[in-house]
């Protein structure tokens, strides 16, 4: 496998794709190659996946369904989209992969490390990305800038309580902390011209210099 496959992570409200966004423009100079794609989705049945475990009417979904229909989304977008991609030698980055379940199923929602972790390993065959930027911001901040942001346009995962946005948090620490060498942690408690810079200057310092 020849491509560089990142990942962006953090918790609801840390601004990952809005910063996403920014940053990627600024990556297309160095590497016109790249695959922007997110988790859950991706493609084309995967969104339909993400769907069904966003809609807020669907308040039949346990923990356990959840988690596996995210493990389902990421095998079906990792198939498709990634690993080709990296096949071809391209630069993919991603918006959430394997850490995103450890923090939100099982931390979130209090399923535990060892079922998440064997999934995510089923579900990737064990591909890891090679740098992973993790946006950490307090759990209060967040969840104001989803109240200002978006108070009409919450999905299903949003609407959680504090508590669950709390663990989430508590998760994403212990991976971090777990594979400092994967992880790069990004303030995105700043102005979001520090933390689009930032974010810029961890990938061109680890793969462009
Ligand atoms: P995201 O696309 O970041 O949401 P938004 O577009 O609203 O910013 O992610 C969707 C939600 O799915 C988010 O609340 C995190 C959650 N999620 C999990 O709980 N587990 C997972 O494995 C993944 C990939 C996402």
């Amino acid at each position: 496998m020849n491509g560089i496959f990142i990942s962006l992570e953090g918790p609801d409200g840390a601004g990952k794709t809005t910063v996403l966004e920014a940053v990627l423009p600024m990556l297309k100079k160095l590497s016109p190659e790249i695959v922007a794609t997110r988790e859950p989705g991706g493609v084309r049945v995967a969104e339909e996946i993400r769907q069904v475990i966003l809609n807020p009417e669907n308040t039949d979904i346990d923990a356990k369904t959840e988690l596996l229909l995210f493990a389902a989304a990421r095998r079906l977008h990792l198939q498709v989209k990634v690993l080709p991609a990296l096949k071809a030698g391209k630069l993919v980055i991603a918006d959430r992969f394997i850490d995103s379940s450890v923090a939100y199923q099982g931390f979130g929602r209090d399923l535990g490390l060892a079922p998440v972790e064997w999934l995510n390993e089923f579900a990737t065959d064990g591909l890891k990305p090679d740098l992973t930027l993790y946006l950490d911001i307090d759990t209060d901040a967040a969840l104001e800038r989803i109240r200002k942001n978006r108070a009409n346009d919450m999905d299903r995962l949003d609407m959680e309580r504090a508590e669950m946005h709390h663990k989430v948090r508590q998760g994403y620490l212990e991976v971090v902390k777990s594979e400092p060498e994967r992880f790069v942690t990004i303030d995105a408690s700043q102005p979001l011209d520090a933390v689009i810079a930032d974010t810029f200057a961890a990938i061109t310092d680890r793969f462009f210099k």
